[in-house]
């Protein structure tokens, strides 16, 4: 949702921050800009579309500054044309102001400045907020922006800079968010850590309703008011190349490819096989507080809130705790029976989802303790949880998330194992369990292995504009994520449903046209399940089933399969969902689609 980065120091600004906007495409991809002090004159670029369009606009005539500020889009107010890309000047061009967020009363302010003589030339909040800015500039641009923000409703992250203090840069957050990154006499802002990895690794988080003002040489962060603010400066322990592609032609496979290391590192440090539960020192719980726990409300949203449903299945059968899974979005705005008693468990791959982020602020409120099954390190989420686990996961940069997915997965099973030792679980199926889950990275390593059957199957069945995914028990989720997979990057219509639920509806779909993927390993339901297949069959429609080796029953009805390896039934959707996430990706690349940077989509949704 998306990038802004701001660029303070010795070196040229322009190349910099069109370096920077490249990593961080991913947050917003449908137009860009920078923004650069020139001598005393402000040089803004804009283009609609890719970067690539503003990488082309200046080339060969680069805005020469050193001090700058960039911006990557995902529409909000106002289409994503050239006028409505970042940055946005002033009324009087000396102010040029990015932001990711949306200024919620943006309307009156804009009607009032109307009033008062101002004229805009886009329709976005942002601009509303740099005319601001601007009115009350009055020789100060940290007073000008500080003024301006105790105005305006809504959430932001912004960077500013004017012409009149060409040696000052200020970004402020609100609900989206900002790092500092302080390097060498130089200084930099961005959303994420990804651009500020070649320069920096010291970083300073900021929290909401916080101001930094940079110089080449200092740093001051402070409230709104006038208070200062001191705050820690943390080491990033991740380096660069962990988020390159790395001989990979994308990312999402990249990523997809990287989940047995991915998902062992999930698990590391956590297992405790002889007692046969794991240690999760993050929740900061003991345990009689888990044993006090009366009901888990897991909310998430997107693939994370998929995990979260295969989360419930989990905890509920082994640790014997009610568990519900809501959308984030949802559970924001009601109003929820929560209390002190009351476990609620966030999960977020970008730890930036305004929307989970909201849940578990409600929640808190309510009584309620509050823990994240995050991935990245320093987020908001992850900062104000009371406790959780990282997924360690390393950066996703995929659009479509993935390797995050098996991760989450993993981390409900320990918070399980935790939670289930205390209850209900025997120190016998408890390291049963632990054995399993220790042998699921080579079990996805065998499955990747044989990812050319994969690519024959996704242009065997994918020839439509439709698909359907069945599964049952535990893996319904899986077949939610896989169809939510084919639909994001292929921008094939695809649904997922419960097998048995089909034919209270999605049956009438089915003919030889339609692909019916069945997710159905050899488990608990797998005869229920042989059933459904038989139905869809007497229809003429056309299964694809992921099952587990040597089913033969599954094989002789499906018009092809692909297997997977034995592991406990609570499990298979870590391994269920690899194949289902690479079918995804071969369809989407024969189509020609844009595999990382699927049309609409962002990968870290800082708005509601
Ligand atoms: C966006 C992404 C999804 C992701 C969802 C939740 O919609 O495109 O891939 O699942 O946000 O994100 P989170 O970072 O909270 O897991």
């Amino acid at each position: 949702m998306c990038g802004i980065v701001g660029y303070i120091g010795p070196k040229q600004a322009t190349t910099l921050l069109l370096e920077a906007l490249r990593r961080m495409e991913y947050r917003g991809y449908d137009s860009a800009g920078i923004a650069v002090i020139n001598g005393t004159g402000l040089k803004v670029r804009k283009a609609a579309g890719k970067l690539s369009n503003l990488e082309k606009q200046v080339a060969g005539d680069l805005p020469r500054g050193t001090v700058g500020i960039g911006h990557t889009r995902w529409a909000t107010h106002g289409a994503p044309t050239t006028p409505n890309a970042h940055p946005h000047t002033d009324q009087s061009g000396r102010i040029a102001l990015i932001h990711n967020g949306i200024i919620e009363n943006s309307g009156s302010i804009r009607k009032a400045l109307l009033k008062r003589g101002h004229t805009f030339t886009s329709e976005t909040d942002t601009e509303v907020l740099a005319h601001l800015v601007g009115e009350l500039y009055q020789g100060s641009l940290e007073e000008a922006v500080a003024a301006a923000l105790r105005e305006v409703d809504g959430a932001y992250g912004i960077a500013v800079i004017c012409t009149e203090e060409p040696d000052v840069l200020v970004a402020a957050r609100n609900g989206s968010p900002l790092i500092v990154g302080i390097g060498e006499s130089e200084r930099f802002v961005a959303s994420d850590a990804s651009p500020l990895l070649e320069h920096t690794r010291s970083v300073i988080y900021l929290d909401d309703g916080e101001m930094v003002i940079l110089t080449r040489d200092g740093y001051r962060v402070r409230d709104l008011e006038v208070k200062h603010i001191d705050k820690p400066v943390n080491q990033i322990d991740w380096d660069l190349a962990t988020i390159e592609r790395g001989g990979y032609e994308h990312f999402m496979l990249k990523e997809i490819c990287e989940q047995p290391e991915s998902l062992a590192n999930t698990l590391r440090g956590h297992l405790l096989e002889d007692e046969g539960t794991a240690r999760v020192a993050g929740l900061n719980l003991t345990d009689d507080e888990l044993m006090s726990v009366e009901r888990i409300i897991i909310t998430a949203c997107g693939t994370s809130w998929h995990s979260g449903l295969i989360g419930e299945y989990m905890l509920e059968e082994l640790a014997r705790v009610p568990v519900e899974v809501e959308y984030a979005s949802e559970f924001r705005y009601r109003n929820p029976v929560v209390n002190d008693r009351t476990l609620v468990v966030g999960i977020s791959q970008s730890g930036e989802t305004a929307d989970t982020l909201a849940a578990l602020r409600e929640a808190r409120r309510r009584g309620a303790r509050t823990i994240g099954l995050v991935n990245v390190v320093g987020s908001t989420i992850a900062r104000e949880v009371d406790g959780g686990t990282y997924l360690h996961a390393g950066p996703e940069v995929g659009v479509a998330s993935t390797k995050a997915f098996t991760s989450q997965v993993a981390a409900l099973a320990l918070l399980t194992l935790r939670i289930g030792r205390l209850r209900n679980l025997s120190i016998l199926q408890g390291r049963q369990f632990i054995q399993a889950l220790t042998s699921l990275p080579a079990q996805i390593e065998q499955i990747l292995s044989r990812t050319d059957e994969l690519k024959v199957l996704a242009e065997r069945f994918f020839t439509g504009n439709n698909a359907l995914y069945l599964g049952r028990g535990v893996n319904f989720p899986v077949a939610l994520e896989g169809a939510l997979k084919l639909k994001e990057i292929s921008y094939i219509h695809a649904e997922g449903y419960p097998a048995a639920e089909m034919k209270h509806g999605p049956i009438a779909l089915i003919d030889e046209n339609m692909p019916v993927v069945f997710i159905a390993p050899r488990d608990a339901v797998h005869s229920k399940i042989v059933s459904n297949i038989e139905e869809v069959k007497a229809r003429g429609g056309k299964v694809l089933a992921i099952c587990s080796e040597h089913d033969t029953e599954i094989e002789r009805l499906a018009d092809a399969t692909f297997t997977i390896p034995q592991t406990l039934d609570l499990l298979t959707p870590m391994l269920t969902v690899v194949p289902l996430q690479l079918l995804s990706y071969y369809v989407a690349v024969r189509r020609g689609c844009n595999v990382d940077q699927p049309r609409n989509l962002a990968k870290s949704v800082t708005v509601e």
